[in-house]
């Protein structure tokens, strides 16, 4: 049971539900600026529309809970209040896909307490895709529950991956080189929150990056939980980014052996 200085899950669910609809139809009705850019870098792109969308959803948070903090993708830098609540924003997850006209995007909202998310919702406007959860209730999809899948075996498994932008080299590549050694397929979609969301939903086995962000992952980490899998931080390296492991539970120590190795090297 949670003290009762804060909000219930239920209440955080329905400002996340609505931030995460009100920024991602912002998106959804921008879609002719795709390549409306601040700038396009090497592995990455800075959009503008990450940053409206970032503030549609901060105002409808701010609106419904004004002392709480937010950590949002747009504004990692900046100082947060001293609150039990903390908002964790990622705007566009997926932004590259986004640019590129790829439908394999979404907006990610988590409210935490304590540093744990207690409601969380991943909104793929272009896919017709909402998943959502709190810490008593259900994951669904669409309002349908969600149950991971039952695959034991990683040579089964469709495992989901990707790296960070700072890490495009033989260092991403061993990792991923590992990922498709146990699968039966790897996957390199481009949308984290989505990524593990899938898993949530039974159509995905196993998520692992080694190098994401918590605006990534926090809201589809409870997700997951909700549905019956796990998430763990393998290794945390400071300014909120990690590697995290997302599994349907049953292949989790299989990849959790496979990969947690080729961290220290
Ligand atoms: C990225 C996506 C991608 C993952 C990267 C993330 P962004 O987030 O989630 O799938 O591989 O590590 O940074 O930049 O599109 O919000
Ligand atoms: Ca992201």
């Amino acid at each position: 049971m949670l003290p009762r200085t804060h909000p219930e899950p239920i209440q955080l669910l329905a400002t996340a539900f609505l931030a995460a609809r009100r920024a991602g139809d912002h998106v959804l009705t921008q879609l002719g600026r795709r390549h409306d850019v601040l700038c396009v870098e090497r592995a990455d792109v800075k959009h503008k529309l990450d940053v409206e969308a970032q503030e549609v959803a901060g105002d409808v948070i701010r609106r419904a809970w004004p002392g709480h903090a937010l950590l949002g993708e747009e504004s990692a830098g900046a100082p947060l209040p001293d609150s039990e609540v903390r908002w964790v924003v990622d705007p566009i997850d997926g932004t590259v896909n986004f640019f590129h006209g790829m439908p394999y995007w979404c907006v990610s909202i988590a409210a935490q307490v304590g540093g744990r998310t207690v409601a969380g919702v991943v909104y793929a406007p272009e896919l017709g895709l909402v998943f959502d959860a709190a810490a008593d209730t259900p994951a669904r999809c669409n309002g349908r529950e969600l149950r991971v899948s039952g695959t034991h075996d990683t040579r089964l498994a469709i495992i989901h991956t990707g790296a960070d932008k700072s890490d495009l080299g033989e260092h991403a590549f061993r990792f991923m080189k590992r990922v498709a050694e146990i699968a039966q397929r790897p996957r390199i979609m481009g949308a984290a929150a989505l990524d593990i969301c899938h898993v949530a939903a039974g159509k995905a086995d196993a998520y692992f990056e080694p190098g994401i962000y918590l605006w990534d992952i926090a809201a589809a980490h409870l997700i997951l939980e909700r549905a019956g899998g796990r998430l763990e931080v393998l290794k945390e390296f400071g300014g909120w980014r990690m590697a995290a492991l997302a599994t349907n539970g049953r292949i989790h120590d299989a990849c959790r052996a496979a990969l947690l190795p080729l961290l220290d090297t």
